[in-house]
């Protein structure tokens, strides 16, 4: 019976144990649990979302507060197109936690960067390049090209010195999106390194309608290395969402695919970004307290728990502070729909936005508890306390329990 270790992922000469965590904003992915994957000879992934704001909390930075500070007399104004952030300041927050995070690797695996191009900025090709381009110079492994993906985006970087030497990857939920990135990078005679195919039961943000339910991660992926066998092209395939034990990775590996990318089962570890209070909401939940919805402002299904503090809190947009999600002409669905439910509002009530939520506060906040489908079962993955609270894990234990178990068992922690 073959274990995950069997498998090796192959970047040229380089080898590396199939297992990928996938990136998980905001600061959830932290560098700490990144750094462990790539110790234990595996790849880890920090975020790039909200990076200003993460460094204010890891590096006493005060990019938050002096945005504030500029845009204040904005605040109550509705049309957020002057919010704009300054790319110099994008840089340097990206220079700080790329390099600190790249000094602090050891072993020899690697540490990549998730960059959503969803986060548009008020500017969305400008930052995007500003981001990717910060995250090149400061020595990151590799960079995963996310949600909302940009087509043009290898075009951004292309005169970069590292754009051939930094492993650069995608992520998509069909062939059609693969097929169309590929088109309109093939000018810049660069191919992916990796594609993360990820299906529709994956944490985060989701390709998919709210008809997710009727797809299937496995013929996702047979589908998409079918056309790569027929068109000549030999890219490495990552299924990601859903894979919840190291004998599911091994069906996928058995299968054809280089490696797999998994999240859900870190967020319960001690290196991730999640308070333990709210790891242990992911730990108690059942099926039936997870759900996808279309709360978030960027259009796309997410799936949360259900008692998720930022379903249906009401909080004043908060784009002079943050603003990631506005779009080049300074909107955002949460400003739309919190104006409305303020109009509405009978008098002396507190207002509560149930259609859409500020996604960057809360998710800042961790109030927005985004989680794969089988959350429900990362309660079989510990012990739970007399005091009715679940042993955190480490993200060890986790990594290895991913390589090395078979028949579908989870270990329990010493
Ligand atoms: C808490 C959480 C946050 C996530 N955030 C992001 C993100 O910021 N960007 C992204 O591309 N994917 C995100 N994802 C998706 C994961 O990177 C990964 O592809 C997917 O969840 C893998 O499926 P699994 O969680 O079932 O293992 C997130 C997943 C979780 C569980």
């Amino acid at each position: 019976m073959k274990r995950v270790d069997d498998f090796r992922l192959r970047f040229g000469k380089q080898e590396l144990v199939p297992i990928m965590i996938g990136g998980m904003g905001v600061d959830i992915s932290t560098a700490e649990l990144s750094l462990e994957a790539a110790r234990l000879g595996g790849i880890g992934h920090i975020s790039d979302a909200m990076l200003p704001t993460v460094s204010d909390r890891r590096y006493n930075t005060k990019y938050v507060k002096d945005k504030l500070k500029q845009y204040k007399f904005n605040v109550a104004n509705s049309d957020k197109s002057v919010v704009q952030f300054d790319l110099g300041l994008i840089a340097e927050a990206t220079a700080t936690h790329v390099s600190r995070t790249m000094e602090a690797k050891r072993g020899d695996g690697l540490v990549f960067i998730n960059c959503m191009e969803k986060l548009t900025m008020n500017s969305p090709r400008e930052t995007l390049r500003v981001r990717l381009q910060a995250a090149m110079d400061n020595g990151i492994d590799g960079i995963t090209l996310a949600a909302g993906l940009h087509l043009g985006s290898f075009a951004l970087i292309e005169e970069h010195p590292r754009f051939r030497d930094v492993k650069l990857g995608i992520i998509v939920s069909s062939l059609r999106a693969l097929q169309l990135f590929l088109k309109k990078s093939a000018r810049t005679g660069r191919l992916p390194d990796y594609v993360v195919v990820e299906g529709p039961l994956a944490g985060g943000h989701l390709g998919f309608g709210l008809d997710w339910a009727q797809y299937d991660l496995a013929t996702i992926v047979a589908e998409i290395a079918a056309w790569l066998k027929a068109e000549e092209l030999d890219i490495p395939l990552i299924p990601a969402g859903g894979i919840f034990t190291g004998s599911d990775a091994v069906n996928f590996l058995e299968a054809g695919a280089a490696a797999v990318q998994v999240a859900t089962r870190f967020t319960v570890t001690r290196e991730c970004g999640l308070p333990e209070d709210v790891q242990q909401e992911y730990f108690k939940a059942s099926e039936g307290d997870i759900e996808v919805n279309l709360i978030s402002p960027t259009g796309y299904p997410m799936r949360m728990l259900i008692n998720s503090p930022a379903i249906g809190n009401g909080i004043r947009p908060n784009c002079e502070a943050y603003g990631y999600l506005l779009d080049a002409k300074g909107s955002c669905q949460y400003i739309d729909a919190y104006n409305r439910a303020v109009a509405e509002l009978p008098e002396g009530s507190k207002v509560k936005v149930m259609d859409k939520t500020c996604l960057c506060t809360h998710m800042r906040n961790f109030d927005l508890w985004t989680c794969g489908h089988y959350t429900y079962r990362l309660k079989d993955t510990s012990r739970k306390g007399e005091d009715g609270r679940y042993e955190i894990l480490s993200a060890e234990h986790v990594f290895r329990d991913y390589q090395f178990s078979t028949d579908g068992k989870l270990a329990l922690p010493a």
